[in-house]
């Protein structure tokens, strides 16, 4: 089902006067709002649901909680789980992430962070040898790359504190889906290939997910009976199921076993942070989106910040691009600058999300030529990584959720303790284990992103809410560094009330993260002779060779009061909206 929803929000259906009238009024100024918010929406409701995820069996666990009488929550906790179990690859219990909840009934909105910590015994220098140069790959493969899981810690409290339905309902699709399997996909394949070797290195890991020691055939059955018995063990427990007992003993047993160094008492003081979403405004635009560790709506909204100045939509296209690409840079470069758990560093989210900051980082901006990001101050660096997960869902009375969950690399750090069924991510890399080494994705920083026991790593996680007096969108995407760009250009369509969301998964995208100093771009999202214009401008451009992202959009019309859906088409997933005569 296609619907367009449209915002009557945009410039370009006013004049240029009005428009700039309209940006003097709203000030143009992104700022951080008190906690608890009231979201605007508070008291209209769609009647019906509507769901995006990355793969369809996880969109057909949220239909069947959603039809049991859960609310979004509830089918935010079937769909984690789902994930987990049919998309190892990108997210699942050994995992963390970030859920951005939008309550209906008062508005209330906050940020669940089950970002991953690092283990207590972790160390500044603990993947540098005796030179101080990082060694190869231990921070992502192997037990010594995974930081402690926040995923099933996140799904009880999810269940405890928002659902409606005991964890028995809404993890019951998961614990079928482990135990009767799920068919490998060309996606699937593609990604155990890539990370064959860590995958082989772990006899427990290549058990599950690999054939006779390659990666399986399409159509190829996998079957997790061991993490069964863990979701079961949650359901059973709740968080106890993960972080005590027999499956702590058997977690903690077999990273220790392997070289790792987790303890138990890292999974009993494994704890998920409720904590206020940042929040700014984008002419008539209201942006939720992730707060620190995450970096995404601090990057994200820098940007909108810088660009709020600007008449985009009557710019020429290169002029545009060229606007995005100088605010990228000067966003990502404060983010390798000043970025980090701002339960151990303290970071000035105000001033960098101050007009006067916008209006300092707007003044080096030369709209005839590029900067070079060795003249800026300050430091960082290219992607690998497309994986980690995203899903959007609203239910009938408007409760929404933008989840972005991750294990970071493909299959995390490939390591699964035995008996447990569990893929360990190999978050520890999102740390800067050298001030200006580049992690995974190219992204260097300092500091104020350093490890330390119990600390969590940096993100560019940016699960987001749009929301404008008619309208309200739910989004986000995997993508490593370039998710919050790809958030940044779907928001800018929104804003100007172009297109729905089938474009918005669509569109193409273009990165720049300040180092290294290059605009990465999905092989059609340019002309030749966009690019030679741009390259005119100073820019070096560089073709991705894939395109990249997995965007999933939940929209809802709140003049109509029509719901859309769309699931990127670079990815495998699948979206449900709810037919309203399906409503009770
Ligand atoms: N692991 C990717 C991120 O958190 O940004």
């Amino acid at each position: 089902m296609v619907e367009t929803v449209r915002l009557n929000s945009s410039c370009a259906y006013r004049g240029a006067r009005t428009c700039a009238r309209i940006r003097q009024l709203t000030g143009l100024v992104l700022f951080l709002l008190c906690w608890p918010l009231p979201g605007i929406t508070a008291g209209a409701t769609p009647g019906a649901a509507a769901v995006a995820t990355a793969h369809p069996l996880a969109t057909a666990a949220a239909r069947a909680t959603l039809r049991a009488g859960g609310n979004a929550f509830d089918a935010a906790v079937s769909i984690a789980a789902a994930l987990a179990v049919v998309e190892p690859a990108s997210s699942g219990l050994g995992g963390g992430g970030f859920w951005l909840l939008h309550r209906a009934r008062d508005g209330f909105e906050v940020m669940i962070d089950a970002r991953e910590r690092a283990p207590l015994a972790a160390r500044a220098d603990m993947y540098l040898d005796n030179d101080a140069n990082p060694l190869p790959r231990l921070s992502l493969d192997g037990p010594l790359a995974a930081a402690i899981p926040g995923t099933p810690a996140a799904l009880a409290h999810m269940a405890r504190r928002y659902g409606r339905l005991p964890l028995s309902q809404t993890l019951a699709p998961a614990i079928r889906l482990a135990r009767n399997g799920f068919v490998v996909t060309p996606r699937y394949r593609r990604l155990a290939r890539l990370r064959l070797k860590a995958l082989r290195a772990s006899p427990a890991a290549a058990e599950v997910f690999l054939r006779d020691g390659v990666a399986p055939d399409e159509g190829f059955v996998v079957r997790q009976s061991d993490l069964a018995v863990v979701l079961e063990r949650i359901v059973r427990q709740g968080r106890a199921g993960f972080y005590a007992g027999e499956t702590a003993k058997e977690l903690v047993g077999g990273v220790r076993a392997a070289g790792g160094i987790w303890r138990l008492e890292d999974l009993s003081a494994y704890h998920v942070v409720e904590r206020a979403p940042v929040t700014g405004r984008y002419g008539r635009l209201r942006i939720t989106s992730a707060s620190l560790p995450s970096s995404g709506g601090i990057v994200l909204l820098q940007m909108l910040n810088i660009l709020a100045d600007y008449d985009l939509p009557s710019q020429p296209r290169t002029s545009r691009d060229h606007l995005l690409i100088e605010s990228m840079r000067r966003s990502y470069r404060d983010r390798a600058r000043f970025l980090g758990d701002s339960d151990f560093v303290s970071v000035d989210v105000r001033g960098l999300l101050s007009q006067e900051h916008a209006v300092q980082l707007r003044a080096g901006i030369n709209p005839r030529a590029a900067s070079t990001s060795d003249t800026l101050p300050g430091a960082v660096p290219s992607s690998r990584g497309t994986n980690t997960t995203h899903f959007s869902v609203i239910d009938r009375q408007g409760n929404r959720v933008a989840a972005t969950l991750t294990v970071n690399y493909a299959f995390g750090s490939g390591f699964v303790p035995p008996g447990t069924g569990v893929l360990l991510n190999n978050e520890m890399d999102d740390f800067v284990l050298k001030p200006g080494v580049p992690n995974l994705y190219g992204l260097v920083g300092n500091e104020a992103n350093a490890i330390a026991p119990g600390k969590r790593p940096l993100s560019s996680m940016t699960p987001t809410f749009l929301e404008s007096p008619d309208a309200v969108v739910i989004l986000g995407t995997p993508g490593g560094s370039r998710i919050i760009t790809m958030v940044l250009l779907v928001t800018l369509e929104v804003a100007r009330g172009r297109g729905g969301t089938q474009d918005w998964v669509a569109l193409p995208r273009f990165h720049h993260q300040y180092l290294p100093d290059v605009v990465q771009f999905e092989p059609r999202a340019f002309h030749q002779a966009e690019i030679d214009a741009l390259r005119r401008l100073g820019h070096r451009l560089k073709s991705r060779k894939r395109a990249y992202g997995n965007m999933q959009i939940v929209a809802w019309n709140k003049q109509t009061n029509r719901l859309d859906a769309a699931s990127d088409p670079r990815g495998e997933g699948a979206v449900w909206i709810e037919r309203r005569r399906e409503a009770p």
